[in-house]
């Protein structure tokens, strides 16, 4: 007892020396990391963020002295000075340096998540990469409504009313002790859909949140100038943080030598040349265009939200940073050869699949909401599953293992009882024989082939786990056996 008590006092201590140290290591820009340059170019990535980040501010500004916000005057003033060809490349670069920012910040996380760099007190500087990367996407997003052209204006109409999902009441809420029996329904949905119309009619979030973007209940000048003044401060906090950075800790700014720099701005511009960035037609609230398109790097996220439920999608888009967050604090060991922690390894590799596959599926226009989860759910088994196997062909532990594929089968066994022995025909005859409905809305029994198939899948890797399991004790029994016979 007095070594718990003696513990819980030192725990305030513990914990801010855990705080201190990892303070103390910070990196924004891999200027602590420049001698690795030498070894490797991904170390740059950071150095290429803060160099484009220059040339956002830089024409940014140029921009703010030419840029008529207002909803009746910011297309014309964007034509305007398109016009004029140093404009149009002033808007380029403004845009392209944009998406490098994005592009580098991506990377930089992917290079930090694959090599482990979290480890060693680097956790923070982990989850300020990630901060980084979403100040420069939401910099962006905010940033092409400004444009006020149609693609702006109704993607931003879907990103700002998104949020209201999250007070919308779900089809079937019932309190599972209110005994009430819904046709085609049971107790799991209706007990779920009952907390969130809970939290939904306390707490008005999705519609204060959505009012809060939007500056009322619908898209308008309002809205320019809430976007336009979020564009421009997130730049000017993250200078004002970064700046007391650099003043107290003596860094240089911008570690990237110069041909680097020179190879980086000429891309930039070329592209800015070459490729005029889009203006598109004048915003048109009575015409929807379609597809409503965001900008790329929101583009896997709004596929893969079109397979979820509205409300849990909003949840989902502040779950995926938190998740990977979660991943740097779960990855414990010493070990950062990302060979040797296939686990971690093999959930970077599929969520960069996804990003990939669902960008090109929205581009191209393609989602069945009936026929693509299962493959969705496959493919995340069938990665998770090889990392699985390859911790256990490196570290035979059989605790990993066994727990990932008796979690996987018996969730793939509950996703087929919940898409069909629940909602099987017979069990709904039988259901409705007490409530008097006909055949669930919109049942689609192509989902049972794939359900039965991954849940299938899923029994059979813990067929193939046990084995593994059994050939290597039989194994260990006989060396056993063999030495003490020796
Ligand atoms: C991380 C930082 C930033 C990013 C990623 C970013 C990105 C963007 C993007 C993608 C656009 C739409 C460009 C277009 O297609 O026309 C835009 C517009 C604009 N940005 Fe930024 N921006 C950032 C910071 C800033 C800053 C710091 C300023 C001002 C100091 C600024 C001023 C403007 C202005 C005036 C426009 C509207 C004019 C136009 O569309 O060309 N931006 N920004």
């Amino acid at each position: 007892m007095a070594g718990v008590i003696s513990q819980l006092k030192q725990a305030p201590a513990d914990g801010w020396k855990f705080v201190q140290d990892r303070l103390a290591k910070i990196d924004f820009f891999d200027e602590t990391k420049a001698d690795l340059q030498k070894e490797s170019p991904w170390y740059q990535l950071g150095g290429i963020y803060y160099l484009y980040w220059m040339v956002v501010i830089i024409s940014g500004v140029i921009l703010v002295a030419i840029y008529l916000p207002t909803t009746s005057q910011a297309f014309d003033s964007i034509i305007s000075f398109s016009e004029n060809k140093l404009g149009m490349i002033l808007r380029g670069l403004h845009k392209y340096a944009g998406d490098g920012m994005i592009i580098a910040a991506t990377l930089r996380v992917y290079r930090m998540y694959f090599n482990a760099e979290y480890k060693n007190k680097g956790e923070f500087t982990f989850v300020l990469s990630i901060i980084l990367l979403l100040a420069a996407m939401y910099s962006g997003l905010t940033g092409y409504l400004l444009i006020w052209n149609q693609r702006a204006f109704w993607a931003t109409k879907i990103f700002a009313t998104f949020p209201m999902y999250l007070d919308i009441t779900p089809k079937y809420w019932y309190w599972p002790w209110e005994g009430i029996v819904v046709e085609n329904t049971w107790f799991l949905p209706n007990a779920i859909g009952a907390v969130t119309k809970m939290i939904g009619d306390y707490t008005h979030q999705g519609m204060t949140t959505s009012q809060i973007l939007l500056g009322g209940s619908s898209i308008g000048q309002a809205t320019m100038t809430r976007f336009y003044s979020l564009h421009f401060t997130i730049s000017l906090i993250l200078l004002v943080v970064t700046e007391l950075y650099f003043y107290k800790n003596r860094f240089k700014r911008l570690n990237l030598r110069m041909p680097a720099i020179l190879i980086m701005l000429g891309m930039v511009l070329i592209t800015a040349i070459m490729i005029p960035a889009e203006t598109g037609s004048r915003a048109n609230p009575e015409v929807t265009p379609l597809p409503i398109l965001s900008d790329w790097y929101f583009l896997a996220l709004y596929q893969m939200l079109r397979y979820m439920d509205p409300y849990w999608a909003t949840i989902w888009t502040v779950g995926i940073p938190v998740i990977t967050i979660g991943l740097a604090f779960l990855d414990w060991g010493e070990e950062r050869n990302m060979w040797k922690r296939p686990i971690f390894t093999m959930v970077g590799i599929a969520a960069a699949v996804e990003f990939l596959v669902f960008s090109a599926m929205i581009v191209m226009n393609k989602s069945n909401i009936e026929t693509d989860p299962p493959f969705w759910f496959g493919h995340m088994i069938l990665f998770m599953g090889i990392g699985q196997f390859w911790h256990w062909g490196q570290y035979q532990q059989q605790l990993p293992l066994r727990a990932w594929v008796y979690g996987c089968a018996l969730f793939g066994v509950w996703y087929l009882f919940f898409w069909h022995v629940f909602a099987a025909d017979w069990l709904m005859v039988w259901f409705n024989s007490f409530s008097g409905g006909a055949l669930p809305e919109g049942w689609n029994p192509a989902n049972l082939y794939w359900s039965m198939l991954w849940a299938a899948f899923s029994i059979g890797q813990v067929v193939l786990a046990e084995i593994l399991i059994m050939v290597d004790s039989r194994r260990k029994t006989r060396q056993e056996m063999a030495e003490a016979g020796a």
